[in-house]
């Protein structure tokens, strides 16, 4: 029967993620190239040119829609994944970026030369495959296509042959062929439900009375503290630093709109070599005029629900491939459970954790907190002194902030940090000289606390965590196409 099926290839269940390759012991004789099939069809009669330009006019379609065209010869144009062979049949299996088609390539029912291509075919060469689609209940999608023509647009010659192999790879290499790697089908899946997330987050707002306004990149000062600061060159003398965060920006934008949000890049040049941390990653951020750290609360959780929702509801496939357990998202529901940081402490305390009241969490107690829940836990209050400058104080208790922390489930930790601002000109300059930093790089935002200033406030969201999380992945890296981490900046 049939051999070197590699089904674990479509599923990968390592977290490397290697990939299916056609075994290369099967492929006996000479090697077969594209041109090698195109001088046959030059040299033939008209029967294989007849049949080329009959698969010429069969309509393009992705693999995806296959399902829209049982009965119909149409054209697909993707790469080959991988490749069966059953003596005089070969199922060569066609990725297109949209789905997986398994072809089915029978000798009796094409010329000698096609079949022979066919079967000398190499991981990932380009093809553009003609062929009728068929229900086909065991194949992935539910449908087949058999061949009627296969045009060769790029081979991969066997003596430099696609590197990620169905062997086990170590990160490192895989991150090296990150540009490679992201064909594989669960890097594949997890761009996909970034996407979706990206897509839920803008939808959310832009349905709820949100404006997007885009804030820079360049920016004269720290917004989230100096030590994560990339610092650039920007003409002359002066210098410019990376955005951290569009928050002071989108603090000047709601007093002009009332409700806004931001979605870019932001850049921090952090030390730690953990698994939730980037240098530089994409971060939501709406912000709201008249709002408290209520209202930011449950902004933060109404969102949460519709993006665990649309990616549940858009995604399944993906998620499959990512072996997710779906419970656990159909578990992020309103309300979810808050907590202080006073009992947070508390908890932590009694967990065996090391803090004291007025410590920052670190990774391992925001496991600890949120392994209990089976949603996402906002914790507030925690000490101003951990927090950053434009954090409004609580006024029953001024050493804590009206902050708040969303921490993920499953040891996932924060995912969102938000809250209320200083409105209060005299207070935030006094916090930030403080803080020791520039009160004239920051005289346009103290111009907001002058004229109209009221309660605002919003938080932030990085994407990437809230991506590790939905898709259940153990690191942050594979949440990029291509992660900017302490020791990689390339590809
Ligand atoms: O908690 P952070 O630092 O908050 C802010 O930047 C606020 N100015 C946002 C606001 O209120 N508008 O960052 C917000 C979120 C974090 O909860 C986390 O999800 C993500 O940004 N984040 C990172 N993601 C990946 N790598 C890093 N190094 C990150 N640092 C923060
Ligand atoms: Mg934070």
């Amino acid at each position: 029967m049939a051999q070197a099926l590699l089904p674990a290839a479509l599923t990968l269940s390592s977290a490397q993620g290697s990939e299916a390759r056609p075994g290369r012991a099967e492929r006996g004789g000479v090697p077969s190239v594209g041109t090698r099939h195109a001088r046959v069809r030059a040299s033939r009669d008209g029967h294989t040119s007849a049949r080329r330009n009959k698969a010429m006019s069969a309509p393009r379609i992705t693999i995806a829609d296959a399902a829209q065209h049982a009965g119909e010869t149409v054209r697909i144009c993707g790469w080959l994944y991988n490749l069966r062979k059953s003596g005089k049949i070969v199922f060569p299996i066609v990725r297109d970026g949209t789905g997986l088609m398994q072809c089915v390539a029978v000798k009796s029912a094409l010329p000698d030369a096609l079949f022979e291509t066919i079967k000398d075919l190499t991981q990932e060469s380009s093809v553009i495959v003609t062929g009728k689609i068929r229900a086909e209940q065991r194949a992935t999608g539910g449908y087949e296509m058999d061949v009627e023509d296969l045009e060769v647009v790029q081979r991969v010659p066997e003596s430099d042959p696609y590197p990620i192999t169905p062997k086990e790879h170590g990160v490192e290499f895989l991150m090296d062929h990150r540009h490679l790697w992201l064909r594989s089908q669960r890097q594949h899946a997890i761009i996909r439900v970034r996407h979706e997330v990206i897509r839920a987050v803008r939808e959310y707002f832009d349905s709820h009375g949100f404006t997007l306004v885009d804030t820079p990149i360049f920016t004269p000062a720290a917004c989230e503290g100096t030590t994560t600061l990339f610092e650039v060159n920007y003409f002359e003398d002066s210098k410019a630093y990376l955005t951290q965060s569009g928050q002071l920006y989108n603090e000047a934008t709601a007093m002009a709109f009332g409700k806004v949000y931001t979605f870019g890049p932001t850049f921090r040049a952090e030390k730690s070599k953990t698994r939730r941390h980037l240098t530089e990653f994409w971060m939501v951020e709406p912000e709201m005029a008249y709002a408290t750290l209520e209202d930011v609360k449950q902004l933060a959780e109404d969102m949460l629900v519709h993006v665990a929702g649309r990616v549940l509801e858009n995604r399944s496939a993906e998620l499959k491939v990512l072996e997710r357990d779906v419970s656990k998202l159909e578990a992020i529901k309103a309300p979810f459970p808050r907590m202080s940081y006073d009992e947070a402490v508390t908890k932590l305390q009694s967990k065996g954790s090391e803090i004291q009241w007025g410590g920052d969490f670190g990774g391992t107690d925001e496991t600890l907190l949120s392994s209990d829940f089976d949603r996402p836990l906002m914790v507030d209050g925690y000490p101003s002194a951990v927090k950053a400058f434009y954090m409004a104080p609580d006024p029953a208790r001024p050493e804590v902030a009206l902050g708040v922390d969303v921490l993920a489930p499953e040891g996932y930790g924060e995912i969102i940090g938000g809250g209320q601002r200083i409105h209060d000109a005299a207070l935030l300059l006094r916090r930030i000289a403080e803080q020791n930093l520039p009160t004239e790089a920051f005289d346009w935002y103290i111009d907001l606390r002058k004229y109209g200033s009221v309660p605002h406030g919003g938080f932030g969201m990085g994407i990437e965590r809230c991506v590790a999380w939905l898709c259940g992945l153990e690191h942050i890296r594979e949440t990029i196409a291509f992660p900017r981490m302490l020791y990689r900046l390339k590809p």
